[in-house]
């Protein structure tokens, strides 16, 4: 029958054990000077030596050819207690036999002398699962052990043990074993098993397994069962690892501002339905990692990611300040503790990345809280009505002699646009057969009057330009965000023509604009626009004249 790595490969002397040398040499002094306790308390995370500990200990007090503190394992009472023979040898797993009967029968069984062995030892697994009654009984014998019984109580959770059990123990600590260690170890078991296991696959399944040696090994069972070589590749793949390729890309993007790449990566996520908690909270350890890269110099101890991905972390840390990541950590975690609250996360995320984007944006505090502030608003708005604020849209609701819409004479006389160069179109003569948009020379003032009202919409149009076509305005930019808040809601449409109407009195109809020649001159340049703009995903309304 096949038998697990990690049972196979359980160490049956202390020499085995990795990585916790501290506990290991102090139990074989003890072993050896005959001065062991009556009761220890093994604690530290799964999979790093408690249990295997405690039975060797088991054997070590009672083998009679222990050398140099470890038990010769292979008498009769070694064996009988590897293999659960051996009666004067108790193990019990606490998560099944956590009540007061279990240890009541454990109180009357202890006092009688044992069979063969020396001692018996009894070890409790996982002893914070016991009941109270479990525990006050277990106490009453702890209070007077008789001589020949050893205690050995084995947990994850010290803190759940009582303290008056936990105080009449010797405490041990078993460490999260170093990366470096358990890769070694890997190493030593795959040759002596014959598996082919590449150096870089073994650190990398260390550096998975969190310093315990159970999931290092496990995992080595699996990748050796799926393919011949092992490669970090392979490892990977075992472990259902997609690489985080995208952290980094999205980090790269932050840190050099770009919010359009950031938001494209982001973009790509959500189609392959990554959450938005999740990649906030990536994006969170991701940025910690960096600071930790900043700090200091064994980097490997303090960040669990793979061995390829820690140059990746230094060479990315080397090219970011401090304050920045700073300034990223506290945006991303405003954003993680708004998502629980937003019905629109994807729209709280988009906000979030321009943020981490533009320090610049929020070096004054009051600016911040805001846009916090208008943010939330927009939010309760929405979760109350599950629309967008309302704003009034005077297209429609208005007749045309309305006071709030001052009809002027257009600033230009109306003239269809065309999608060319904006060198040219900004106050240089075209071509008479190709009309031309012309620079909206407001626009700067326009954008400045959303900051307050749509503060995120003025953020994505910060490096933007307009153009002017009649009643036509073109705004020119490649931010992603501006695109989706066009997109999905007509908050962001009603903002910018309010904010129009108010600084020039005029009334706009809304479209991007392409830097690019028109190809086919005998087609109606506003059909080619309207078209585009559809394709972008930017309702333009083609009213009156211009569809006659
Ligand atoms: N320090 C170690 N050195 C070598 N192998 C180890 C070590 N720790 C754990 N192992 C391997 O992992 C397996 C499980 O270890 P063990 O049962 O001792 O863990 P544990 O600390 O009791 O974990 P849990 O809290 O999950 O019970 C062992 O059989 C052995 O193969
Ligand atoms: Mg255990
Ligand atoms: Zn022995």
């Amino acid at each position: 029958m096949y038998q697990a790595l990690y049972r196979k490969w359980r160490p049956r002397i202390f020499d085995d054990v990795v990585g916790q040398e501290p506990i290991t040499t102090t139990l074989k002094a003890q072993v050896k000077a005959k001065k062991t306790a009556h009761a220890y308390l093994f604690t530290g995370t799964r999979g790093t030596g408690k249990t295997t500990c405690s039975k060797i200990l088991a054997k070590a007090v009672n083998c009679p050819n222990v050398t140099d503190g470890n038990p010769c394992g292979v008498c009769e009472i070694c064996r009988g207690v590897d293999d659960g023979t051996l009666m004067d040898v108790v193990e019990i797993d606490a998560a099944s036999n956590n009540g007061v009967d279990n240890i009541r029968d454990l109180r009357d069984e202890a006092n009688f002398t044992p069979a063969v062995a020396k001692m018996r030892v009894y070890i409790i697994d996982e002893t914070h699962m016991l009941s109270t009654g479990a525990f006050n009984a277990l106490l009453k014998i702890m209070e007077e052990p008789p001589e020949h019984v050893l205690f050995i109580l084995a947990t994850t959770e010290a803190h759940k043990v009582p303290a008056t059990i936990a105080s009449r123990c010797q405490r041990f600590d078993f460490k999260r074993i170093d990366s470096g260690v358990i890769a070694k170890r890997l190493q030593a078991v795959a040759r002596q098993e014959e598996i082919p296991l590449q150096e870089e696959a073994a650190l990398t399944i260390a550096s998975l397994s969190d310093g315990g040696m159970r999931d290092a090994l496990s995992l080595l069972d699996l990748c050796s069962a799926r393919s011949g070589d092992i490669t970090a590749q392979v490892v990977l793949d075992c472990a259902g690892i997609v690489g985080r390729e995208y952290l980094f890309a999205i980090a790269e993007a932050v840190i050099g501002g770009d919010a359009a790449a950031a938001l494209e990566i982001v973009q790509t996520l959500y189609q392959r339905s990554i959450s938005v908690d999740k990649l906030c909270s990536e994006l969170t350890e991701h940025f910690r990692n960096l600071m930790v890269a900043k700090s200091v110099k064994d980097l490997g101890k303090f960040v669990s990611c793979l061995p390829t991905e820690l140059e990746k972390l230094r060479e990315q840390a080397a090219k970011v300040g401090t304050s920045r990541i700073l300034y990223v950590m506290n945006v991303l975690q405003e954003a993680t503790s708004r998502l629980s609250r937003s019905s629109s996360q994807r729209m709280d995320l988009e906000l979030c990345i321009f943020q981490m984007c533009s320090p610049q944006l929020s070096t004054d505090p009051k600016a911040l809280l805001a846009r916090i502030e208008q943010l939330e608003q927009t939010i309760s708005v929405l979760r109350r009505t599950g629309l967008p604020p309302a704003v009034p849209d005077r297209e429609q609701s208005n007749p045309p002699d309305d006071p709030g819409f001052v009809p002027q004479t257009p600033i230009e006389e109306s003239t269809p646009p065309a999608l060319q160069d904006p060198g040219c179109a900004d106050g240089v003569q075209a071509p008479e057969e190709k009309p031309t948009a012309r620079r909206f020379k407001p626009w700067s003032k326009v954008v400045g009057r959303l900051v307050h009202v749509n503060p995120a919409l003025a953020g994505a149009l910060k490096d933007s330009k307009a153009y002017e076509a009649g009643d036509l305005l073109l705004i020119e930019t490649d931010n992603v965000l501006f695109l989706q808040l066009m997109r999905q809601n007509d908050y962001a449409k009603t903002s910018i023509r309010e904010a129009l109407l108010q600084e020039t009195g005029r009334k706009f109809r809304l479209g991007p604009y392409r830097n690019e020649t028109v190809e086919k001159e005998e087609k109606n340049p506003l059909d080619i626009l309207s078209q585009r703009a559809m394709d972008a995903g930017i309702p333009v309304e083609r009213v009156g004249t211009a569809e006659n």
